[in-house]
């Protein structure tokens, strides 16, 4: 039976911890799609376009990334429309888990073939997240240690047009 796995994220833009977890479930399953959502509530600093191109570029050498595909739609829809009925999330600390709880039940009741499957972040990025990043970034923090590096001068360059200009 091929296990084709979902993981959804904003992606803005992909860090070391969404990789840790992309490599380790393309280990694990047969193949990986990476959803990225529009989610324009979080008003992401890179559009969807960039955001999939980058997770690409970063990507690029993981042999069972089926595809990366920009949604905006129930993350349950879109795993149905795709025929993946496993979903990843990953969880770094335990204060993930109230929300993840909820998360995989509503989306279970959407799709109920639905399973999600919580990889737990390795120890080293497991603090890490986008939002931090961007921040530690603006205040030209050192952003190298959580960044992969097409990641990272990415970031460089939208900041310096974004807000040096
Ligand atoms: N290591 C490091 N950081 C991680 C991580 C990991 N393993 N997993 C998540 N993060 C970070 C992300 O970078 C993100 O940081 P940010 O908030 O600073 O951007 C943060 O943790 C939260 O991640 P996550 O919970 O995955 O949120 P998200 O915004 O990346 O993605 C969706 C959320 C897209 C999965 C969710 O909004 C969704 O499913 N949307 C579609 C609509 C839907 O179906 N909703 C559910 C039914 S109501």
């Amino acid at each position: 039976m091929n296990k084709t796995a979902i993981y959804p994220g904003t992606f803005d833009p992909i860090t070391y911890g969404h990789l840790d977890i992309i490599i380790r479930a393309t280990k694990i399953f047969d193949s990986i799609i990476i959803a990225i959502s529009d989610n324009f509530k979080k008003k992401p600093i890179f559009n969807l376009k960039e955001r999939i191109e980058l997770t690409r570029t970063v990507t690029i050498h993981l042999k069972n990334i089926k595809k990366i595909l920009g949604f905006n739609d129930l993350l349950a829809n879109l795993a149905k429309k795709e025929k993946a009925n496993i979903l990843i999330r990953g969880v770094r600390t335990i204060f993930d888990f109230d929300y993840e709880i909820k998360l995989a039940a509503i989306n279970k009741q959407i799709y109920p073939d639905l399973d999600s499957v919580f990889l737990l972040s390795s120890k080293d990025v497991s603090f890490i997240s986008s939002s931090f990043v961007k921040e530690i970034a603006r205040y030209k923090g050192d952003i190298k240690p959580y960044l992969p590096k097409e990641a990272h001068s990415a970031l460089l360059k939208k900041l310096h047009n974004n807000f040096l200009k």
